[in-house]
């Protein structure tokens, strides 16, 4: 049973990529906070099943169901907040957190990469984001739960910033994302919508597993991270379900760095 005292107790969350890495952490520590849950994945049914199953037999969190779609789809993103709705009533918290890599060098970078990347990680963001929107404006404000209309939180990167060579397609995406976010922010504030972007650094998932899995990849890693530790999911998991509470009720339109300082271009520690 949740206690009428968690942050997000009668909330309902979605979260978008949730079957593994930093969707599933987030989707748990949102249920821990009280949150009712929808973990939605693209192909990993299963992996999304037992996350959910892992929500629904801890008895102190909220409830969990699972919803599939391809967030690069209206329908589909359509889809995903009906199925919500009829489960659990509205939506509070929109994580739009699914998102990819295809790597090439720019020169050999086939069209339809580029074009896959974008969609999910910049048109899947706006997609979410405007049902979202739509959803906050229907139900209007519930005051008892919460004292903003609706949070949307954006998964970034560092990359929204930090150039990337050799992964044009993804910063691109996350660069687009910045401005998106803050659009939003300017646009939807005055209605007490929040919006928000987290902005991972290297988080230990499947995405960057072929850098953090071997030793010298490890090393290389560590090079860009002042504070000396590679992320875990439950890093930015922790600062989501804070994010969404009215803890943060006055954070707008701001993307918070969960990097172990990455951003601070630590290339420059011993050098320029
Ligand atoms: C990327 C990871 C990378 C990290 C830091 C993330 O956005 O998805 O592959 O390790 O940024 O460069």
């Amino acid at each position: 049973m949740t206690h009428y005292k968690t942050p997000l107790y009668g909330q309902t969350a979605i979260v978008t990529g949730s079957s593994a890495g930093i969707g599933k952490a987030v989707a748990k520590t949102l249920a821990k906070a009280g949150a009712n849950v929808t973990l939605n994945y693209r192909s990993s049914q299963e992996a999304a099943e037992e996350a959910a199953h892992e929500i629904n037999t801890d008895s102190d969190a909220g409830t969990a169901i699972v919803v599939q779609g391809d967030v690069g789809q209206e329908n589909d993103v359509n889809t995903i907040f009906k199925q919500t709705i009829s489960h659990f009533g509205t939506v509070d918290i929109c994580v739009a957190n699914a998102g990819m890599q295809l790597d090439h060098p720019l020169h050999k970078m086939p069209l339809e990469d580029w074009e896959q990347v974008l969609r999910v990680n910049l048109t899947g963001q706006f997609l979410c984001a405007k049902a979202a929107i739509l959803e906050f404006k229907r139900r209007g404000m519930r005051e008892d739960v919460s004292k903003s209309l609706g949070k949307i939180i954006h998964m970034s990167s560092v990359h929204e910033i930090i150039p990337w060579a050799g992964h044009a397609n993804y910063a691109a995406s996350k660069g687009g994302l910045l401005m998106l976010m803050e659009s939003i922010c300017q646009e939807y504030g005055p209605e007490k919508i929040r919006c928000n972007s987290i902005a991972p650094g290297a988080v230990k998932t499947e995405i960057n597993k072929d850098v953090w899995s071997n030793e010298e990849g490890r090393e290389q890693m560590l090079k860009l991270i002042p504070y000396k530790r590679i992320g875990i999911p439950e890093d930015i998991g922790q600062v989501a379900s804070w994010l969404a509470s009215d803890q943060a009720e006055y954070i707008n339109g701001t993307t918070i760095y969960v990097d172990g300082g990455m951003n601070c271009y630590p290339g420059f520690a011993n050098g320029g």
